[in-house]
């Protein structure tokens, strides 16, 4: 039996050569993880959006690296086989350079990823080229900043003037230049990323930004319709209910223990006769004679 080898940044970038299509979902736990290391994605990202689908906060921003740790390990040791790239949540490198490497660190030998992802343009190029000098592959991640959110006045979409045009083609050839071996653009205008994919050598990964980017990555609980309740999203296709499923199975669950229908005969474990005539101190053919 072959074993699947993961993916590695040199593939990646032939990939791009050869314009064969990247793929990467999220994924923050063991089962997910194993699915889709099964399902054979490309990438895998846990993301920091952890915060909101499964942690349950309403933005990316108390997501702390302690968390990032606890979900990066789960999820590796589901996927064995697939690249794993883990999200530096907010704030984990904006500080001093050791700062930032001890955090990765972290990721790395303790969340057993393969490289990390950051938000961020030129501001955060210093610190991409220290984490690619120490070894670490580094993805970009620009457009539409869930960290920033604050600051960009909402979920905009990004790329749509001239000036943000060039912004963005600004960060994503910096990144590049730092050593970033892919970049992901979030919520960009589809002719924005399509230049930009163009531009650079390196893959572009894209959410919400159009047809000609060189992978693409969605959220597990997007695709998968996986809360309650679902709000659609227009970039998003999704796979699968999983959450209408979820939510009638508890409810028939529920119904069937309250009518006594679970646990069924098939469910059960009987013990001997014997077991009982010690227990209740008589036969069981007394039993039946006194009822
Ligand atoms: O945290 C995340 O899931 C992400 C994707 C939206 C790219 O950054």
């Amino acid at each position: 039996m072959t074993t699947k080898q993961a993916l590695n940044i040199v593939k990646m970038k032939k990939m791009k050569e050869e314009a064969v299509p990247l793929t990467m979902i999220t994924a923050y736990d063991y089962p997910t993880g194993l699915l889709a290391d099964e399902a054979g994605v490309d990438m895998i990202l846990v993301g920091d959006s952890l915060g909101n689908v499964v942690l349950g906060y309403e933005s990316t921003i108390p997501v702390t690296i302690d968390d990032m740790v606890y979900h990066t390990r789960a999820t590796a040791r589901g996927a064995r086989h697939t690249f794993i790239v883990a999200d530096m949540p907010f704030m984990t490198y904006h500080g001093s350079i050791d700062e930032t490497l001890r955090n990765v660190r972290r990721l790395m030998q303790e969340g057993h990823a393969h490289a990390v992802k950051m938000e961020g343009g030129l501001e955060v190029c210093p610190a991409v080229e220290a984490i690619v000098k120490s070894g670490v592959p580094v993805l970009g991640h620009i457009g539409l900043t869930p960290q920033s959110v604050n600051q960009i006045g909402g979920y905009r979409i990004q790329g749509k003037d001239a000036a943000d045009a060039q912004r963005l083609m600004n960060e994503a050839k910096a990144l590049e230049a730092a050593g970033a071996f892919g970049i992901v653009l979030e919520l960009v205008t589809e002719q924005v990323a399509d230049a930009i994919s163009k531009a650079l050598t390196i893959p572009t990964i894209g959410i919400g930004a159009g047809r000609y980017c060189d992978g693409q990555v969605l959220v597990f609980h997007d695709v998968f319709q996986y809360a309650s309740p679902y709000r659609p999203k227009r970039f998003v296709k999704t796979y699968g209910d999983v959450g209408a499923m979820i939510r009638e199975g508890i409810g028939n669950y529920v119904k069937d223990v309250k009518e006594r229908a679970f646990p069924a005969e098939s469910h059960v474990f009987l013990a001997d006769d014997d077991v009982l005539d010690n227990l209740y101190g008589d036969t069981k053919s007394e039993r039946v004679e006194r009822s």
